[in-house]
């Protein structure tokens, strides 16, 4: 089996994760020039909404060229996949993303949702490096991600931040039933913040790391100011179910929510999020009266907010 940095061109088994709203090219090319792979969630560098497929995609494009004018080792995008019984070119979202990172020569596909033969088949035709997330991680999706050709897998457990597996198993249960399951590599993702997390990864079989809350907690990251001070502060009993796939770190909005979820009206609440602006309000913009802060409930680990070549240094002893 070819190792993690072997596939992809990197230092350490690491990659940064994809992160709505919150990554830009400060951040990425600061994780690939410390060693791991920086990959660019969706809106990234942007602070304006837009619902057109055409203009994310160049503005995903202008962040790119920004990155590598940053660094020149790889830069990983973030691709969703279609629904089953959608076709790539009908998803125009993750179509107009394709194109243009192809005509950009990105080689690195952070690709989460399901396994999808004709996404995974273009990708693999443009010469593509294909690290494949579940979103909701079971035996049988992780095998046909590898049947259909990718070159890394991640497990995700549910202690992760962002939208949370389907099915509530942490990554102690995840990580170990992945690895037993398919002998492509395997990347822990869901709680990991420190050096403890990391070997305890290594130790579950895992052949490298996919971190994101962590990531956001450091010099570099666009998260708003006063975020980054209410997770320096939160504890895990602080961070809050707000919908059937999310949480947040206590703020007015997310204590709303997670009264609503509380009492079973969980009905519409993940699409209310999404159209008060998902983690646009809280996270970049730090208005807590309209917007959640989305974070693993393994804040208790994080304590400092330091520079993601540090922030690397400690992961990676
Ligand atoms: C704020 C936030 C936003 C996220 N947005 C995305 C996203 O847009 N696309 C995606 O593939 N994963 C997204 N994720 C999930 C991450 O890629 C990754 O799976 C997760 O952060 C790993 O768990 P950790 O946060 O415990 O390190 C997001 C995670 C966070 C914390």
């Amino acid at each position: 089996m070819r190792s993690v940095t072997e596939i992809l061109g990197t230092k350490y088994p690491l990659i940064q994760a994809p992160m709505s709203w919150v990554t830009d090219a400060r951040l990425v090319a600061a994780v690939s020039n410390a060693g791991g792979l920086g990959v660019l969630g969706p809106n990234a560098g942007q602070t304006e909404v837009t619902d057109d497929p055409m203009i994310t995609a160049e503005r995903m494009r202008q962040e790119l060229r920004k990155a590598r004018t940053l660094t020149n080792r790889p830069i990983g995008m973030n691709i969703l996949t279609p629904e089953p019984d959608q076709s790539v070119a009908d998803s125009v979202f993750t179509a107009a993303l394709l194109k243009m990172a192809y005509e950009e020569n990105v080689h690195h596909f952070a690709v989460v949702g399901s396994a999808h033969e004709e996404l995974f088949a273009d990708i693999i035709a443009h010469d593509g490096i294909l690290i494949f997330r579940p979103l909701t991680p079971t035996v049988a999706q992780m095998r046909a991600g590898e049947r259909l050709g990718a070159d890394i897998l991640v497990a995700t457990g549910s202690d992760e931040g962002g939208v949370m597996p389907r099915q509530d198993f942490g990554t102690f249960t995840v990580v170990p039933a992945m690895v037993d399951a398919v002998s492509t590599p395997v990347l822990a993702a869901g709680g990991i913040n420190d050096a403890r997390g990391v070997r305890a990864a290594f130790a579950l079989g895992a052949q490298g790391v996919y971190i994101g809350s962590r990531f956001l907690m450091t010099e570099e990251s666009p998260m708003a100011d006063n975020a980054k001070a209410a997770v320096l502060k939160a504890h895990f009993s602080d961070v809050l179910r707000v919908s059937p796939t999310q949480r947040s770190v206590k703020t007015p909005a997310a204590l709303k929510y997670a009264h609503r979820y509380r009492n079973n009206d969980d009905t519409g609440l993940n699409h209310e999020i999404s159209i008060n602006g998902g983690l646009r309000p809280g996270m970049l913009l730090g208005d807590f009266e309209r917007g959640i802060i989305s974070v693993n409930n393994g804040v208790d680990t994080i304590n400092s907010l330091p520079s993601v070549e540090a922030l690397i240094g400690e992961l990676m002893v």
